[in-house]
């Protein structure tokens, strides 16, 4: 009966069906893969690098190390190079701090500034260290470098920062700079080896 022969009507419709459904995910497809390379190519134009900071000179003076506590004037001139093309970067709030074996001996904040594509800033920080305490082997350890007439501090930037890509603003993001190995000379003749910095965002 019906049931052992197709029915006339749907062996018509069956085929152009199915040439319908192929047609709209041959159109999906395409959309999709378009919208991947649309994704793919704004990613690879605007390729965001990581910022490149480094410690171009440093200086120490007014060393004064009594019973554990330190006194001395830094300073330093940090270079801030933002290598993308695209990107722009606004420090909104940015603090360096200086380290002797991992205790905090200095602090000082920079005025927020704005960096456009491939820009360079030049950041001249000094930082005070006042009555700054030290655990007394961290004390007998510098009093000893610094007779050697170097001495090796650690140096970090943490700032607060926004990317802006054209118009389009990301939010804020903690960018931390870490610069190990700074050496300072406590006689002034020595030059300053250039340092260079640990970006991590
Ligand atoms: C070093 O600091 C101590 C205590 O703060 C002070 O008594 C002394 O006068 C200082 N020495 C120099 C050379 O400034
Ligand atoms: C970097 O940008 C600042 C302003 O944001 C500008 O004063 C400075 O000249 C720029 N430096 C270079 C090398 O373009
Ligand atoms: C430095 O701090 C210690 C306590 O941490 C204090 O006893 C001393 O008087 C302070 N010295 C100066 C010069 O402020």
């Amino acid at each position: 009966m019906a049931n052992t022969a197709p029915h006339p009507q749907h062996a018509a419709a069956g085929p152009r069906h199915s040439k319908l459904l192929r047609t709209i995910a041959i159109v999906l497809l395409a959309l999709i893969i378009i919208v991947a390379l649309a994704v793919l190519i704004i990613w690879l134009v605007i390729k965001p690098k990581r910022l490149v900071y480094t410690i171009e000179d440093g200086s120490i003076h007014g060393f004064n190390l009594t019973n554990d506590h330190l006194d001395a004037n830094f300073y330093f001139a940090i270079r801030a190079y933002n290598p993308n093309k695209k990107v722009k970067i606004y420090n909104d709030k940015v603090e360096v701090s200086v380290y002797y074996n991992d205790q905090k001996v200095a602090f000082n904040s920079v005025s927020p500034f704005f960096q456009p594509h491939q820009n360079v800033t030049r950041l001249g920080v000094s930082l005070l260290a006042r009555n700054a305490s030290l655990n007394h082997e961290d004390s007998k350890d510098l009093r000893l470098e610094k007779s050697s007439g170097e001495i090796e501090f650690e140096v970090k930037v943490k700032s607060r920062i926004r990317y802006r890509v054209g118009k389009w603003k990301s939010s804020r993001r903690t960018m931390k700079v870490t610069c190990k190995g700074v050496m300072l000379h406590t006689s002034s003749s020595k030059g300053f080896d250039r340092s260079y910095c640990d970006v991590d965002l």
